[in-house]
């Protein structure tokens, strides 16, 4: 035993001494990894903001591997029957199929609508009440709400941290194999950075690749008048679709839902939701935080004639002329949205359960 120990402390001094200043190995954990894992650069589609990448989080090939792996692995919830994949299914644009609620692993169900899964890496806060700064600080949510996975994070460290594969996999992505919360938060978000939708016939059409039709030209330049669709002032027109912020759409004129406010505990903030991304809207039906309109006609109807007057009550949808929008030009708005699908996002295999 003691040979060993003097051994591990004789690699220890050699390994310090062979380190180079920028070297990341802290000499004191003998579980770092000799090989570093390898640098992954996720480029910028054409016409989006630059991607910025967390500094201390770096994308590695092996980190969103084993991100993925987690992603699809039902180990992170309580009776380990739900994984992300779950709520989060790729042919609907990582929605949870047509259902308004997801169910839980006790076949409860939560109180919104499951959101997309899609260009993250440039969205600023996370979940519809914006309830989570980092995507990285976003992964603990799901595991521990009791209406969705309904495990704790130290039952699913445990239950890593004695698994045959993980360990390994940990190691090979970020040099330990001591799996951490802080870990597992890294290589769930490194995934979901890659998880990017920039290949609809809308982004086609802007790199002069295919062309719209009469409608779709139509529903566009509708979109964006502020005396029509007007949808532009939100749902910024352009690369994202969203302009990352949280209003009030003139859904309701009380809440059950509070929204931004049970974040902000500001009265302000009452009833305001994040602006969704519009991409994929043909995809993740039903819409809104609750999921209360089944189609995309109802939305236009909702926008055109529905919304109602409250305090917090966005000045732009007040503004706004009810009866604006005739059934042809909601259509063309419709026939736009859906330029915005891409089935090479819901076909991609990066993304499938490896
Ligand atoms: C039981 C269904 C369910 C499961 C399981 C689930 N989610 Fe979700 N997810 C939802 C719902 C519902 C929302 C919206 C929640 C809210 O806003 O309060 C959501 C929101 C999100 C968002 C926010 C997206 C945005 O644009 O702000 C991300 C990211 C996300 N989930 C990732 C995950 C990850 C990662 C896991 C696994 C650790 C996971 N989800 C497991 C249902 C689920
Ligand atoms: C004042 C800002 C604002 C304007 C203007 C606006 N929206 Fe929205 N939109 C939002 C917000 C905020 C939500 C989320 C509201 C919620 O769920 O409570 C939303 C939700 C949606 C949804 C549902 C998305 C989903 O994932 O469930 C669709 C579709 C949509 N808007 C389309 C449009 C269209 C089309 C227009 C123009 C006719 C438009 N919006 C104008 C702010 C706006």
């Amino acid at each position: 035993m003691k040979r060993y120990i003097i051994l591990l402390m004789i690699t220890l001094v050699v390994l310090i001494f062979s380190c180079t200043k920028d070297d990341k190995v802290t000499p004191t954990n003998t579980n770092t990894i000799d090989t570093p894992a390898t640098p992954f650069s996720l480029a910028t589609p054409f016409g989006f903001p630059k991607i910025v990448i967390p500094t201390n989080n770096p994308l590695t090939v092996e980190g969103i591997a084993l991100g993925r792996k987690l992603f699809y692995d039902p180990m992170l919830s309580l009776n380990n029957t739900q994984s992300c994949g779950s709520c989060h299914n790729q042919n609907y644009a990582f929605t949870d199929s047509t259902l308004r609620f997801s169910k839980g692993i006790t076949g409860e169900i939560g109180t919104r609508n499951a959101m997309p899964i899609m260009n993250l890496a440039w969205e600023k806060k996370f979940f519809w009440d914006g309830g989570a700064a980092t995507i990285e600080d976003q992964v603990i949510g799901p595991i521990e709400n009791p209406l969705e996975m309904h495990e704790t994070l130290t039952n699913v460290l445990y239950k890593l941290n004695k698994h045959p594969e993980y360990p390994k996999l940990f190691k090979r992505a970020f040099g330990t194999d001591s799996i951490t919360s802080q870990l597992l938060m890294k290589a769930v978000a490194q995934f979901e950075r890659t998880m990017i939708s920039a290949n609809s016939k809308y982004d086609k059409f802007l790199r002069g690749e295919v062309e719209l039709s009469q409608d779709e030209l139509k529903g566009k330049e509708l979109y964006e008048n502020q005396d029509k669709g007007d949808c532009t002032h939100c749902h910024t027109f352009g690369s994202t679709f969203t302009d990352f912020e949280f209003r009030n759409n003139g859904l309701d004129s009380v809440f059950t839902d509070l929204g931004r406010e049970r974040v902000t505990k500001s009265i302000l903030d009452r009833g305001k939701f994040k602006t969704p991304s519009l991409r994929n809207i043909e995809l993740t039906a039903p819409y809104m935080h609750d999921g209360r309109f089944a189609t995309l006609e109802q939305v236009l109807e909702h926008y055109n004639t529905g919304f109602v007057e409250s305090p917090t009550l966005d000045v732009n949808i007040s503004l706004a002329k009810k009866g604006r929008l005739n059934e042809t030009e909601k259509q063309q708005i419709i026939a736009f949205l859906k330029t915005l699908t891409d089935y090479e996002f819901i076909n991609n295999p990066n993304f499938k359960k490896p």
